[in-house]
């Protein structure tokens, strides 16, 4: 599968899925919510299909691959059960991602140092590119996993973005802010390497409006997936303006 074209934004609506989840009400409609992120200019949508159905489940996925007109990105844990409603679902790319029950959010990329692991998730992602789907690792923007992602077969990689944003946000002075630099270098030779090796390179996590214009300057970046900004950001604007002003910033 040869993927071309242009830069692109999925935006991550699970969390419009939490904000349903924490009264267990039938709204907000998450299909709502997708319909407005096509009209303010989002090329896919995002969804993470946790193991426990802490926010998006399995119908959410259903409807948003069958009643949304753009790709939809499947975040998923490397386990049987989720390549097996990946291979049913068929969603245009899947983004394969470490899950940890008692973390907030996916705290950190793949760990892709442990040979048993590394043969599931060389299976997965040929199990998957055999049905025609993307295939990318969620990976710490570390030139060696990006190397290592290849290998095992994935075509893209989605750099892990959380602790570059967390620099970014930190007050000046702070020993967090201290690590800007470093973590700016860490992504940029990631994306040097994926370039390289002929990986798309894709970035999420931690995204917000004050850093996207510098990461969307990164041109060799192909696909941003970036949500809880954008949802805490609609409560204000509505979702619709706040992805299109995602997409300004980031100017795509
Ligand atoms: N990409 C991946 C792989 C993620 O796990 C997440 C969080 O679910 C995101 C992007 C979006 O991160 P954020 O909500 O911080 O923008």
């Amino acid at each position: 599968m040869k993927i071309t074209g242009n830069r692109r934004l999925g935006v991550n609506i699970d969390h419009v899925a939490t904000l349903r989840r924490l009264r267990d009400t039938p709204y907000p409609n998450l299909l709502q919510a997708a319909r407005e992120v096509v009209a303010g200019g989002a090329e896919q949508i995002t969804l993470h299909l946790r193991e426990d159905r802490r926010h998006i489940v399995d119908a959410d996925v259903w409807a948003v691959r069958k009643e949304t007109p753009v790709d939809l990105n499947l975040e998923m844990a490397a386990t049987d059960e989720m390549l097996k409603i990946a291979l049913e679902l068929k969603p245009f790319s899947i983004c394969v991602v470490p899950e940890k029950r008692e973390e907030r959010t996916t705290e950190g990329g793949l760990d892709l140092s442990n040979h048993q692991r590394n043969e599931t998730l060389k299976r997965i992602a040929h199990a998957a590119r055999e049905k025609g789907i993307l295939v990318s690792f969620f990976i710490e923007p570390d030139a060696r996993d990006v190397a290592v992602s290849q290998e095992l077969g994935a075509q893209a990689v989605e750099l892990h973005t959380g602790s570059l944003c967390i620099a970014h946000q930190a007050p000046q002075g702070s020993p967090q802010r201290e690590r800007l630099n470093h973590e700016w270098r860490r992504v940029r030779e990631a994306v040097t390497c994926g370039v390289e090796s002929g990986v798309l390179v894709h970035a999420g996590h931690g995204i917000d409006y004050d850093i996207a214009a510098e990461l969307g300057a990164m041109s060799d970046i192909r696909e941003f997936n970036i949500g809880h900004a954008i949802v805490c950001e609609a409560v204000f604007t509505g979702i619709r303006a706040a992805t299109a002003r995602m997409k300004e910033k980031l100017g795509l």
